[in-house]
């Protein structure tokens, strides 16, 4: 369904994150045919460009992602170019007056520059008419890199938006097995009577990725793994797992319910946390950021603990990092033992594992146990009840947005259910700061470990003194 026409101007229209990732999420939903063809994207840049050499710049970008024989004309033609220094006040008239007189249009601007640059953006919206009851603005991560500066940012956009303008993307959140997750969880009877301490032993979420830091190093080494993945893609991620079911799927009932969790959350101990630096002759992690002496992680292993009534006495463990044996996202829930075996001891321990996969192969896979067929006697395995989202819904041919062309098609439509609110943000920094202070405070230095390895051996510990282990790493 086509959404109504609109006007989306890009700040930082020639930066990575608009040519990579919006851009190419704005074509791909254009091919589909949900964008008008009198909407506007105007990008903004300090780049001396004009229309037609801007276009001819995304075109570039987009021209593996046309294919051959491709039509990229018809979205080129809705591209247009400003250029625009937030510093100068040149450029921001011709802006206004462009936008001027597009009646009741949704019009959202799209802040893709340093979060250092917001509060002066919001300010040149304001001052030149753009900051009206329509106007919607989005924001990326880094959010800030701690309690007080994300606070700074969101008193500055609260300076000239109300909270429900203010789009904050966390790009998790728009990834379709994220989604599939409220799904399971509220769209049927089997899961959510078990989902509490008393059935489920403990809860593991795994973010790995194979990529190192790339070309990203001088933003890299100043977060670290802590303030780049754990403090915002993790933390939704166990946000939308732990959470009371919101009465509605509405955008502040959702949000409510999040931040309940983040609030319960306990504070991490020191040795419940384990930091590690993917180390390698030429290719390591203090090579790749430029730093030899850096003590920035670039892997966490981390226990945590949310108390209240559902979840006391049941752990979260999540861990993320870089360089490691395989991308894998994926969220087990790992069920308690059958409280008695009729089968006697030697059936082994058994128990039931839902897996949630993020990628690659999205799906969902319940472990459940099962005589061993043959004449062996009552031998028991464990069996996968396998539910591949590819294979489940190849038939009906859906088109699947991936997550920046959802996110932003809900930005058009006025959608801010899966976008972080304010004091959700600020809730998370509230709890990844004081562990970040006691690293400092202590001179921590983070474990080495292999490119390619599985983290550092010390994850496994965390695991092993509570006599549990992790899933296994698998593509
Ligand atoms: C970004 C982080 O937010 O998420 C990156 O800054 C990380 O460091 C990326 O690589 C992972 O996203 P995805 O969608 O590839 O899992």
């Amino acid at each position: 369904i086509p959404v109504d026409p609109f006007d989306l101007v890009i700040f930082g229209g020639t930066g990575d994150l608009a040519i990579g990732k919006i851009l190419p999420a704005l074509f791909r939903r254009w091919r589909a045919g949900q964008i008008p063809e009198d909407a506007r994207v105007i990008g903004a840049a300090r780049a001396d460009l004009d229309d037609d050499s801007y276009r001819a710049l995304v075109a570039g970008a987009l021209a593996p992602e046309v294919g051959a024989g491709g039509d990229l004309d018809g979205f080129l033609g809705i591209l247009e170019y400003r250029r625009i220094d937030v510093g100068e006040a040149a450029g921001w008239p011709d802006l206004a007056a462009r936008l001027a007189g597009s009646g009741d249009r949704v019009q959202a601007f799209y802040f893709s520059v340093a979060p250092g640059l917001y509060g002066a953006l919001a300010e040149r919206l304001q001052a030149h008419g753009l900051a009206g009851a329509g106007t919607r603005v989005v924001v990326e991560k880094p959010f800030g890199s701690d309690l007080a500066s994300a606070r700074t940012l969101n008193r500055d956009l609260a300076a000239h938006f109300d909270e429900g303008q203010i789009y904050r993307i966390d790009h998790y959140l728009g990834k379709e097995t994220v989604q599939n997750l409220m799904a399971v969880r509220f769209g049927n009877m089997l899961f959510e009577p078990l989902w509490n301490s008393q059935y489920v032993d403990h809860i593991q979420i795994t973010v790995a990725e194979t990529v190192g830091v790339g070309g990203r190093g001088a933003y890299y080494d100043g977060a670290g793994a802590m303030r780049d993945m754990v403090q915002n893609h993790l933390m939704q991620l166990l946000c939308l797992i732990a959470m009371e079911p919101p009465a509605r799927f509405a955008p502040d009932e959702l949000r409510d319910e999040k931040l309940k969790v983040i609030r319960a959350l306990d504070p991490v101990l020191p040795h419940h946390i384990v930091r590690g630096q993917y180390e390698q002759e030429g290719d390591g992690y203090r090579a790749a950021v430029g730093n030899p002496r850096s003590r920035t992680e670039s892997y966490i292993a981390l226990k945590t603990h949310i108390s209240n009534w559902r979840w006391a006495g049941t752990p979260f463990y999540l861990r993320t990092g870089k360089r490691l044996v395989a991308r894998s996202s994926v969220i087990n829930v790992m069920f308690k033992d059958a409280p008695h075996s009729i089968f006697g001891a030697e059936a082994g321990r058994h128990a039931n594992v839902l897996s949630i996969r993020l990628q690659p192969n999205e799906g969902i896979t319940l472990k459940v146990t099962i005589k061993e067929p043959g004449p062996g006697g009552m031998r028991l395995v464990d069996v996968p009840l396998d539910m591949s989202f590819a294979e489940a819904l190849a038939a009906e041919d859906h088109d699947r947005p991936d997550a920046y062309e959802r996110l932003i098609m809900d930005v058009i439509r006025g959608n801010q259910t899966l976008f972080m609110r304010g004091d959700e943000v600020e809730a998370a920094w509230a709890w990844t700061d004081p562990i970040i202070a006691g690293w400092e405070a202590r001179g921590d230095v983070p474990k080495p470990y292999d490119n390619g390895s599985t983290g550092p051996g010390d994850a496994e510990l965390l695991m092993q003194r509570d006599g549990r282990r992790w899933q296994g790493i698998k593509p």
